[in-house]
């Protein structure tokens, strides 16, 4: 009875290792999980966390690398162009626990609103998402209170993604142009561990 029980934690704990795990990342191992996609289940992960933007001070997240001659006159900072790795925080407080990284750029594509295109990538570095990947693309009007921008791929556990990121403001200064933007992600993507066979397999 007690072995029998010793194997069932075994096994719990082993399934629930493999379920953390990142798929096998060799050319082999993304050519096996291609193949057996077919097997494989459809799931909707819900992600939550702050995005953590630092214009000002001595220790920038978002620098400048382009802006147009036009920029210094547009009222919506046309033509501006900055480099961003924003830490994701657990809440709005930027000393709570980092879960990744925000990295990309936006630029200030609107002549009439001040309006961004958003292009990055959230990079996890925390607990079952960690060395996992997913790429964002997106308009995101700065006065609007959501902001609606497509998930359009992922790698690791959200290999073959695709979503919704919806990004409102939970802190903005004017001045320095810091902010804090809160994040909903809704991700679709495939569950590898709800398939017995599939997760054998891999
Ligand atoms: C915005 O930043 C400026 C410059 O640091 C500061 O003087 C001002 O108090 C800040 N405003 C808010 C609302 O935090």
């Amino acid at each position: 009875m007690a072995n029998k029980i010793t194997v069932l934690a075994v096994v719990l704990m082993a399934a629930l290792m493999a379920a953390n795990a990142i798929p096998d990342q060799t050319p082999q191992g993304v050519e096996k999980w291609f193949k057996r996609l077919p097997n494989a289940r459809e799931k909707l992960t819900k992600l939550h966390f702050y995005m953590q933007d630092v214009v000002s001070g001595p220790n920038p997240t978002a620098i400048e690398v382009a802006r147009s001659s036009l920029t210094a006159n547009s009222k919506t900072f046309f033509g501006l162009t900055r480099v961003f790795d924003d830490p994701l925080t657990v809440t709005g407080s930027p000393d709570s626990k980092t879960v990744g990284y925000a990295q990309g750029l936006y630029v200030l594509t609107s002549q009439e609103d001040v309006a961004l295109l958003f292009t990055y990538n959230f990079v996890f570095n925390d607990g079952k998402y960690a060395g996992s990947t997913l790429s964002v693309q997106g308009y995101n009007p700065l006065e609007a209170k959501y902001r609606e921008m497509a998930v359009i791929g992922g790698s690791g556990v959200f290999r073959l993604a695709k979503g919704s990121a919806v990004a409102s403001t939970y802190w903005a200064n004017a001045t320095t142009q810091d902010g804090i933007v809160e994040f909903t992600v809704y991700v679709l993507h495939y569950d590898v561990s709800g398939d017995d066979q599939y997760a054998q397999d891999i």
